[in-house]
């Protein structure tokens, strides 16, 4: 786990400074906890449950680091004592999912009062939530928001203080703690948030709206938070956000995403680089060389499309056309070649026709994507798209969700067959789920890859010859 290691002692008054008053409270809800489970007679336990993107993964990983420092153990849901839903709602059936959830818990808290139920992320940021679990849902312990989530020590230890509920929801903030504790998932690779919020408006999408206004953090402390990851065995990061492409522009010195990479690259025992999401507007030509020169940068791009049709893309405010589109991935294709491409398309956008979608399938067939996540639209109160008129009927919608998907799989299946034979670099990420005497990893172009090996290779890069493409994932045999 990455934490520091600040004195910070009860009898001492609350630091100043946002990192060392939430150590403080970090102490002060240990205290808690110990109290408690000597009661108990035995260790609390919690379960952070993410839904939603890469982001909020990300910070979940810092919720788990602030609970393991204050002592509780990591246990599955339905024995733990501190359970925490870190929600999104970029679509409605992400937010049903959650209230889903919620109720199966209330009989639980009823049997164990001492129970916590704690919700966070993007969901809460809206209004609507706040009231509807005010009213149905009023057994939950700890509410807070996406601009807020570095003061979840301070609201637990507030919570046990004055044994009431803790709503605690920021409208938006220019501020970025650095350095508080998180627990990765995995040991060799990690998320690194280098941007929060979103300026894009796209017309569709609430993230702007729960995640706030772009920020971007400084280089230094990007850099910094990496050599220290790298010196703590990760070799593969993901740098995130929801824009990457934007990121520094409002930084007091600008710097470049271009200019970012190529500073990361110098970290010796960083092995490969991601990052997600690049929207293709800002998508520059100093980036494509970088990636193009870069012996790190993953062979893979993630480039979200949404639409094939300009109409329908302007509507959308997502300010390129098809056109300027397929001409960005020409340029990548040629000067990354053999790089995988991915990305994300709604259909059923209010207004889209029939002619519209057809423009969609052209553009797949044109890019021949590895792979594509297919969304039905779903309608987000608040944004312009949700008050515009002929919103699709939902047979329409569904049939025409379901051409995309058959010619997305026909199309990946092709593309990502096209390995087969040769021998590639493998990350190996864990055990393979059904078969214990075989190891998973990733290629730098996001593949799975399934073959024989032990425990001992997790974490390492390994020359993997590609035997067999199965669909969307390799079989393969240790090179040697
Ligand atoms: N910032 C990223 C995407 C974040 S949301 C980007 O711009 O690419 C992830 C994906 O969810 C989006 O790319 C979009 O395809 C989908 N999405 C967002 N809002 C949606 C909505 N209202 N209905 C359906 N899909 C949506
Ligand atoms: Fe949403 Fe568009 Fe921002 Fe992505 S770029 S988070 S789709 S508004
Ligand atoms: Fe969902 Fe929030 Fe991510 S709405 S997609 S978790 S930024």
């Amino acid at each position: 786990m990455n934490t520091m290691n600040l004195d910070i002692s009860l009898s001492d008054e609350i630091p100043a400074d946002e990192t060392g008053r939430q150590y403080y409270y970090i102490e002060k809800a240990r205290l808690y906890v110990q109290q408690l489970s000597q009661k108990l007679g035995r260790p609390l336990t919690f379960c952070v449950t993410t839904f939603g993107c890469q982001m909020n993964a990300r910070d979940s990983e810092k919720l788990r680091g602030i609970l393991l420092e204050i002592g509780y153990r990591e246990a599955p849901e339905e024995s733990a004592d501190f359970v925490i839903y870190n929600t999104c709602t970029v679509r409605e059936n992400a937010n049903t999912r959650v209230y889903g959830r919620l109720g199966q818990l209330k009989p639980l808290k009823k049997k164990h009062p001492h129970m916590m139920i704690g919700l966070c992320g993007c969901m809460m940021q809206e209004p609507e939530v706040i009231e509807k679990l005010k009213k149905s849902y009023p057994f939950v312990d700890i509410i807070f928001g996406t601009h807020n989530i570095f003061k979840f020590a301070e609201l637990i230890a507030e919570r046990f203080a004055t044994g009431r509920p803790v709503i605690d929801i920021w409208e938006g903030t220019e501020q970025i703690v650095e350095n508080l504790p998180n627990q990765r998932k995995y040991f060799f690779k990690s998320g690194v948030n280098i941007m929060f919020g979103c300026n894009n408006f796209c017309s569709y999408c609430i993230v702007p709206y729960v995640r706030g206004r772009e920020r971007s953090r400084s280089p230094q402390a990007i850099l910094d938070e990496i050599r220290r990851l790298a010196d703590d065995g990760v070799v593969e990061i993901m740098l995130l956000g929801q824009n990457v492409n934007s990121y520094g522009k409002t930084l007091d010195t600008p710097v470049t995403f271009a200019a970012l990479l190529a500073e990361i690259e110098k970290i010796d025992k960083i092995r490969r680089i991601r990052f997600m999401t690049s929207h293709p507007k800002d998508l520059s030509d100093e980036l494509i060389q970088v990636m193009s020169r870069s012996e790190k940068i993953c062979r893979h791009l993630h480039l979200p499309v949404q639409s094939g049709s300009s109409r329908i893309l302007q509507k959308m405010n997502r300010h390129y056309t098809k056109e300027q589109y397929l001409a960005l991935v020409d340029k990548i294709r040629k000067a990354v070649p053999g790089i995988s491409l991915t990305t994300d398309i709604i259909v059923g956008f209010p207004g889209e026709t029939e002619e519209d979608f057809q423009e969609t399938l052209d553009l797949v067939r044109k890019v021949q994507y590895d792979s594509a996540f297919t969304f039905i639209y779903s309608r987000r109160t608040g944004t312009p798209a949700a008050a515009m008129e002929d919103q699709v009927p939902e047979e329409v919608v569904k049939d025409r969700f379901q051409r995309l998907l058959k010619e997305v799989q026909d199309i990946a299946a092709k593309t990502c067959s096209v390995h087969e034979g040769t021998t590639k670099e493998v990350l190996v990420e864990s055990l393979s789920e059904h078969d214990p005497s075989m190891v998973t990893g990733r290629l730098s172009n996001n593949l799975l890859v399934h073959f024989p090996g032990n425990p001992d290779l997790i974490g390492k890069l390994i020359p993997v010859h590609l035997t067999e493409c199965r669909g969307f994932y390799y079989l393969g045999e240790q090179a040697v």
